[in-house]
């Protein structure tokens, strides 16, 4: 499956092959994405995973869980409305063409 990875101010994507099962995080740091780098492997406890979800994804998503908004208080780029922790977001088939942009201060 296609993800999409815009990183800040860039009009064209870094586009990577993800695989059900994967979280976001764990595809984007298998394909070496600069932005992501995901200090604590996922143990929601860095936020350094931040991303900006587009949509029509952001809606297609499981709400984040108290755990991934705690830490959402925590990104060192403004929180938004779409915005999530990569590595709570698991990849299914579904998410196709998923495509997020990356914080400014994630480069
Ligand atoms: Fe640390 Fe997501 S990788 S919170």
């Amino acid at each position: 499956m296609r993800i999409h990875l815009f990183p800040a101010g860039a009009t064209e994507p870094v586009t990577l092959a993800g695989k059900p099962g994967q979280s976001l995080m764990q595809a984007a740091v298998d394909a070496n994405v600069h932005g992501i780098e995901a200090e604590c492997g996922g143990l929601l406890t860095c936020a350094t995973c931040h991303v900006y979800v587009r949509e029509p994804f952001a809606s297609q998503l499981p709400p984040p869980g108290s755990d991934e908004l705690g830490m959402l208080e925590f990104t060192a780029s403004a929180r938004q409305a779409n915005s999530r922790l990569s590595c709570q977001i698991a990849l299914v088939p579904a998410l196709d063409g998923l495509a997020v942009d990356l914080p400014p201060t994630q480069t």
